[in-house]
C-alpha cells in the first residue's frame, strides 16, 4: 500500500545543514501494524511527518497506492491527508477551548462535511472509543487516557487508511496506556486499519505485526 524509497530529510540550522533521515526505504502492506522504535532524535518523528505529508522530503518518495504524495500540489496534498491519514500525537493536541465532540467534528468539517453529517459521526467514533457519556467535556475535563481516545477518534472520523500515532502512550500511566492498545487492537480489527507506531514500550512494539528500528537517521529492520 504505501512504498518509500530513498527517502531523506535534512535541515538548515545555525549550525550548518542536519541529515536527519538518510536513505530510509520502507514498504507497508494494507492492514499491517509497524511499531517504529529507537532512541530520542534518531528521526522518528520527522519520518512520521512525511509519511502522513505533513513534510515534505530533502530527496526520495512515499508513494501510497501507487501516487507520489510529494507530487501534489498543497491543496492536494491537504485533501490527500484528510481522506487517507490519522494523526494521533503523544500530547493530545486537542483544542482546549472546543468540547471533545467540536475536537472530533474539526477534520470532517475541513473536509466539508456538513456540521449535523459530522456531529452525528463525531458522536458515533466517540461513542466506539467509549466516551458516548463525554461529547461536551473540554479536554481540561477529560483524564490523559481519554484525552487520547478522543485524539483517537478524530483522527478516525474521515475513515482514514493510515493511522499515524506517534507515541500515543508515552504520557500515559500503564494502565492508560494497556486501554489505548486494546483500542487501536479493536479498530484494526474492525477498520483493517493500517497503523504505524513510535513507540518506547517494548509491551506496545510487541504488540504490532513488525518492529523497524530507526538509529541516527537510518532505519533497519
Ligand atoms: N524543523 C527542524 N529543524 C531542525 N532540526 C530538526 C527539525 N525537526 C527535527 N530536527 C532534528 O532532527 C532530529 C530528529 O528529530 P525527530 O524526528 O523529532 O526525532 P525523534 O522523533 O526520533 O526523537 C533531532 O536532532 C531534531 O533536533
Ligand atoms: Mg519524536
Amino acid at each position: 500500500m504505501i512504498t518509500v524509497r530513498a527517502l531523506s530529510k535534512s535541515f538548515i540550522t545555525d549550525r550548518g545543514r542536519i541529515e536527519v533521515l538518510k536513505d530510509v526505504d520502507l514498504d507497508i502492506r494494507a492492514g499491517e501494524r509497524i511499531a517504529v522504535v529507537g532512541a530520542s532524535g534518531a528521526g522518528k518523528t520527522t519520518l512520521m511527518h512525511l509519511l502522513g505529508g505533513l513534510d515534505r522530503p530533502s530527496s526520495g518518495s512515499v508513494h501510497f497506492a501507487d501516487k507520489n504524495i510529494f507530487r501534489y500540489s498543497a491543496q492536494e496534498l491537504d485533501a490527500f491527508r484528510n481522506r487517507s491519514i490519522g494523526f494521533v500525537f503523544q500530547f493530545h493536541q486537542l483544542l482546549p477551548e472546543f468540547s471533545a465532540l467540536e475536537n472530533v467534528m474539526m477534520p470532517a468539517l475541513i473536509g466539508r462535511s456538513t456540521a449535523k453529517q459530522a456531529e452525528s459521526r463525531a458522536s458515533e467514533i466517540l461513542t466506539a472509543v467509549g466516551l458516548g457519556h463525554r461529547l461536551d467535556h473540554k479536554p481540561g475535563q477529560l483524564s490523559g487516557g481519554e484525552q487520547q481516545r478522543v485524539a483517537i477518534a478524530r483522527s478516525l472520523i474521515m475513515s482514514p487508511q493510515l493511522l499515524l500515532a506517534d507515541e500515543p502512550t508515552g504520557n500515559l500511566d500503564s494502565t492508560t496506556s494497556d486501554e489505548i492498545l486494546a483500542l487501536l487492537d479493536r479498530l484494526h480489527a474492525e477498520r483493517d486499519l493500517t497503523i504505524i507506531v513510535v513507540t518506547h514500550s517494548e509491551k506496545v512494539a510487541g504488540h504490532m505485526d513488525r518492529i523497524v528500528r530507526m538509529t541516527d537517521g537510518f532505519l533497519e529492520g
